[in-house]
């Protein structure tokens, strides 16, 4: 805001071009008419909308058909609990996973700031794995496990984005997802799997680990955010798993998270998950339908970043300054190795001198990392602004580079 003539990389928020309010209006009457279609009266309904709600959510059974048909998860309605968001989600999940000081849990790094900030919250120890190329596989993972275990701790869990990740790009490939419930189930672990950029990616997607998952491992986040609206704050949790209780009961892990929701935000919005609703019925629950067009413009300004980015910096070019960055096959980020630190002062002058903003790395390394690497976000710009944008950034990235040589020859003692 500081900055309004900058063109930013910065916010990994949807497109706006598609928002359409009449939509949602449209929605949430159908969602309407199919309660009342299905025997209650106009007083029920209102109720369920003006009232105080379940708080394991009104849309489970639609969340639960759609999860069946889309993405090949076959779990009951009693498994998914509506939340305000994935980020109610993850904080949900991790309140109910760790229970004691030796309690952890694994993030693969670099990593979504709502995982890191909603541990930071409920002093959860996040430790931090580092993701290669293709995130993470199980070699790395069941050695980390073992790392943990030899310093007396229990690892509780392991947070991935298995498709597009926030910030890297990365996706995890087929082979290494199977193996990494393999090592879950060996090592006695659970797989938080959080995924909101698939279904707005180009195709093919590759099955997700819950689908996949035969012995109840993996914890599902889901989020509507990207592929609706985040103003819904609408997502889910997705937990089979048995749990005894404190009373010797056995139950699925979704109830336990719906006592604490009850504590938390009591329920999801009603008139939220009526849109929501109202937007799987219309598509038959095929959330990707919906999405084949928002898909396609995101993978058009991927594509397109990543075109000006070689027109600007092109190969000779950038092997002599030292840039280089990967090529994701969707979502909505990449990532920028440049020779310079990529921090705050550096964004300063990003934003002031050349008019162009983005996202340091370092933000999302729980530990040390990322120092020299940015992040750009391309779900937000048009063509134009991207063809822009990346000039610009080129012309800072020239800048900065010269700019450490420079220093470097300042002070010829310096390795
Ligand atoms: C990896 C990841 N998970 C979750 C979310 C947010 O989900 P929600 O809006 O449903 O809380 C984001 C949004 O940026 C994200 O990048």
């Amino acid at each position: 805001m500081r900055y309004p003539e900058a063109i930013s990389f910065a916010p990994g928020r949807p497109y706006d071009g598609f928002f359409d309010v009449e939509e949602v209006i449209d929605r949430i009457r159908l969602y309407l008419e199919h309660l009342a279609g299905r025997g209650r009266s106009p007083e029920q309904v209102a109720n369920l909308i003006y009232q105080y709600g379940p708080t394991a959510g009104l849309i489970r059974d639609l969340i639960a058909d759609s999860l069946r048909v889309d993405e090949g998860i076959d779990v009951p309605p009693e498994a998914v609990v509506v939340t305000v968001g994935s980020q109610e989600a993850m904080l949900l999940t991790l309140r109910a996973l760790v229970r004691g000081p030796d309690d952890v849990v694994l993030a693969v790094s670099p990593c979504y700031v709502g995982i890191t900030g909603a541990a930071r919250l409920l002093d959860v120890t996040l430790v931090p794995v580092e993701e290669g190329e293709n995130g993470i596989d199980g070699v790395h993972l069941e050695a980390a496990i073992a790392a943990q275990r030899a310093c007396g701790r229990a690892v509780r869990a392991v947070y991935l984005v298995p498709d597009h990740s926030n910030p890297s790009g990365a996706t995890v490939p087929l082979r290494t997802r199977h193996e990494l419930i393999a090592v879950a189930e060996r090592q006695d672990v659970l797989l938080l799997e959080d995924s909101p950029y698939r279904l707005v990616s180009p195709g093919p997607v590759i099955a997700t680990l819950k689908s996949l998952d035969r012995v109840r491992r993996v914890i599902h986040l889901g989020s509507f955010s990207k592929t609706l609206f985040p103003g819904a704050r609408v997502g889910y949790v997705v937990a089979d798993q048995l749990v005894v209780d404190d009373e010797g009961r056995t139950s699925l892990l979704a109830d336990e998270l719906t006592k604490i929701k009850s504590m938390v935000t009591v329920n999801t919005s009603s008139l939220s998950q009526a849109a929501v609703g109202g937007a799987l019925l219309a598509s038959a629950g095929r959330i990707s339908a919906l999405n084949v067009e928002s898909a396609a413009h995101y993978a058009g300004a991927l594509r397109e970043t990543l075109d000006r980015l070689d027109e600007e910096l092109p190969p000779s070019h950038r092997a002599r300054l030292g840039v280089r960055w990967n090529e994701p096959a969707g979502g909505f980020f990449l990532v920028v190795q440049v020779p310079f630190a990529a921090d705050n002062a550096a964004l300063t002058r990003s934003a002031e001198d050349f008019g162009v903003i983005w996202t340091p790395m370092s933000y999302f390394y729980p530990e040390a990392g990322g120092e020299r690497a940015l992040r750009l976000s391309i779900s937000y710009l048009s063509a134009d602004e991207i063809k822009q944008g990346v000039h610009r950034l080129a012309q800072f990235i020239e800048s900065e580079a010269g700019r450490t040589a420079r220093g470097a020859g300042h002070h010829p003692g310096r390795s």
